[in-house]
């Protein structure tokens, strides 16, 4: 049956290779693209049918037609804090759903967007929460989000992700060494690498479609504490905080989560990694 199933991700990276591996395993075929030619033999290496895609912003490549020839495509591409415009994501994923479109086959898509998207003083950010965005970033982002969700030529369901995360992002070394940090009383909103492509992985194989969903963890210790004593397991110099905190920070709750993945529980900790 899986063997059937034709899952393209679009952004084989940080979060992306693992979930690919992740889908390999389990018997899916896996189209994976980066846009990096050295990676191609890795992905091949990895069991992923390895594709070079660029969206600069329209989406370019070898044998594009042939990767989005699938059924379900995850879309990791990154929302780049360096883009001058945000509206350059929005025209890289216009583009990604025109070939969607042009390819005729893809039933699904998941897209990996952020809890950046809740305004940053909503003390219980849930995904049935009407907001408006408070950034120019997060106002892009609702607004993929939204044509996604209501686009008529296929099915989706939105990760709202939170900070990531695990292997070469430690949280020891975020904020280590950093001085005069405002707001150390927020709480923080993380979720692991292994989390963030297990919810990806469990919304394909349960074929859950049409959600926003919140991908956090359960723990919520204040910056400065967890930034503090995370700094010091690595050996690093603590982070310093100024006494300022900008309203009360957001939590981001992850009941929804929990309620639609069958037998969910969380498998890292923050101080795990
Ligand atoms: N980092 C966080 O804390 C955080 C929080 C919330 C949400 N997210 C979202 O989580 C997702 C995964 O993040 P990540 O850290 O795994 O991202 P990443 O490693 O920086 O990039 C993901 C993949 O996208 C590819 N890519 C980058 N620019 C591209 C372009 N212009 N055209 C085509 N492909 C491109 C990369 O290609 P290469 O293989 O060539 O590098 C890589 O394979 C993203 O959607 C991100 O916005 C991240």
């Amino acid at each position: 049956m899986r063997s059937d199933q034709v899952i393209g991700v679009l952004g084989c990276g940080w979060l992306g290779l693992p979930l690919a591996q992740m889908l390999v395993s389990e018997g899916y075929v896996v189209k994976g693209s980066t846009t990096n030619e050295k990676k191609l033999e890795e992905l091949e290496g990895k069991g992923v049918v390895p594709f070079l895609v660029r969206c600069d912003p329209d989406v370019q490549g070898r044998n594009t037609a042939d990767f989005f020839c699938a059924d379900v495509l995850v879309l990791t591409l990154p929302f780049k804090r360096s883009f001058n415009d945000p509206s350059q994501y929005q025209k890289q994923i216009d583009s990604v759903i025109a070939w969607v479109m042009k390819a005729g086959r893809i039933k699904f898509v998941i897209f990996t967007s952020s809890t950046s998207v809740y305004p940053s003083h909503m003390e219980d950010a849930r995904e049935d929460a009407v907001f408006l965005p408070d950034s120019p970033r997060a106002k892009v982002l609702w607004q993929i989000e939204q044509d996604l969700l209501n686009h008529p030529g296929f099915a989706s369901t939105i990760v709202r992700l939170a900070g990531l995360f695990g292997p070469d992002r430690e949280i020891g070394q975020f904020l280590a060494q950093k001085k005069d940090l405002q707001n150390p009383n927020h709480p923080v909103n993380l979720i692991h690498q292994d989390d963030a492509s297990r919810v990806l992985f469990s919304v394909i194989e349960c074929n859950i479609c049409g959600e926003i969903i919140n991908a956090c963890g359960d723990e919520h210790p204040t910056r400065k504490e967890l930034y503090t004593k995370a700094a010091l397991v690595k050996g690093l110099p603590p982070p310093e905080f100024s006494d300022v905190n900008e309203g009360k920070g957001k939590i981001v709750n992850n009941a929804k989560l929990k309620r639609l993945l069958p037998g969910w529980s969380f498998s890292r900790r923050l101080l795990d990694a």
